[in-house]
């Protein structure tokens, strides 16, 4: 049976790098029948749709879906960000957002491999906070970071599960030396779940000295466990070290699979390079690489893996063009 896709193209470069990860995954001879959205900050300022409750309803019926970037220039920040992206990982339940990277870091010698789990639901990202007496000498911010132990404890298990078919070591990654007590219950969740397997390996690093290790040492990590906003930030840089941003995939699960998984790369819109060809389109291909793992096409997945492995150069769609011609089996 076909795998039903709902695809939110989005704006900018979104579309042009959907259409080339779809082009991919037809190549390897997925069956997938896919759904169009027309959502995002294009969407937003002709009639003021972000994700309408009913969209989101129909959303709930596909088996995945796959995203390309979201937010445009002429919506303030945050509108589109918090509307569309952050509303769908909060009301799925996208509570992992997994994010694979390979590659040599700049002046390395030695190839890496890991895999960040940056928890998806909580942390600064819920929007707790306020602001008073605004735009005053007196004006008063808060934005606090919320984190529970079911939040923490089901992203460590997911991160020991997958240590357990991979190299078998899981880091925690947090600042539990000034964030005493976000850090401290993270510690003891990250703690808890790795007693139930003794087999995987523990490390413990804080975030400032894990951006060093992420440059000089990236070889000592397997899979990465961390909150959302450490996350945020760690796979950037790892994504700087992995060959570039144009490479970084991710996927937004449900592990429990009460809801549809998401898809998309690590990179943005880029705005100033639509319809020029520029866009590097392997992150999104790698992104449906991990959709394909989800929906048990591993086979499929692998092979573009590998054909994404070898280094490709060209326009958008010509890059999209010689990982299809590869994957073809
Ligand atoms: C990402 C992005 C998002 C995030 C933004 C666009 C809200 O940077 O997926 O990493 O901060 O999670
Ligand atoms: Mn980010």
């Amino acid at each position: 049976m076909a795998h039903r896709i709902a695809v939110i193209g989005g704006d900018g470069i979104g579309p042009e790098v959907t259409a080339e990860a779809l082009k991919v995954v037809r190549a390897a001879g997925v069956d997938v029948e896919t759904t169009d959205f027309d959502l995002g900050g294009a969407r937003y300022l002709r009639d003021g749709e972000i994700l309408s409750d009913d969209t989101l309803a129909e959303l709930r019926n596909f088996d995945c879906i796959l995203l390309g970037a979201v937010g445009t220039p002429e919506v303030p920040p945050g509108v589109i960000e918090r509307g569309l992206l952050l509303k769908m990982r909060f009301e799925l339940d996208l509570y992992v957002n997994q994010r694979p990277f390979i590659g040599t870091a700049p002046g390395g010698t030695v190839p890496h491999d890991f895999v960040v789990i940056r928890e998806n639901t909580e942390g600064p990202y819920v929007g707790e906070g306020g602001v008073l007496r605004k735009g005053t000498v007196h004006e008063v911010a808060t934005q606090g970071s919320v984190n529970t132990w079911m939040g923490a404890e089901r992203a460590c298990r997911y991160a020991f599960e997958l240590a357990m078919q991979r190299r078998k070591h899981v880091t925690l990654v947090h600042k539990t030396n000034v964030l005493t007590f976000a850090g401290n219950l993270w510690e003891r969740a990250f703690h808890a779940v790795a007693a139930d397997y003794p087999e995987v390996g523990t490390a413990y690093n804080h975030v400032d000295a894990a951006c060093i290790y992420f440059v000089q040492d990236p070889q000592r990590y397997d899979v990465i466990v961390t909150d959302n906003l450490f996350g945020d930030i760690l796979t950037d840089l790892g994504g700087a070290v992995s060959g570039g941003i144009g490479l970084a995939s991710s996927a937004n699960l449900n592990p429990a699979r009460t809801g549809p998984s998401m898809f998309e790369p690590v990179h943005g819109s880029a705005p100033d390079i639509v319809g020029t060809g520029k866009a590097n389109p392997t992150a999104a291909i790698l992104s449906a690489a991990l959709m394909l793992d989800f929906l048990g096409e591993s086979a499929a997945a692998d092979r573009i893996r590998a054909a994404c492995a070898e280094a490709v150069s060209g326009s958008t769609t010509e890059i999209g063009d010689i990982i299809a011609s590869r994957v073809a089996g």
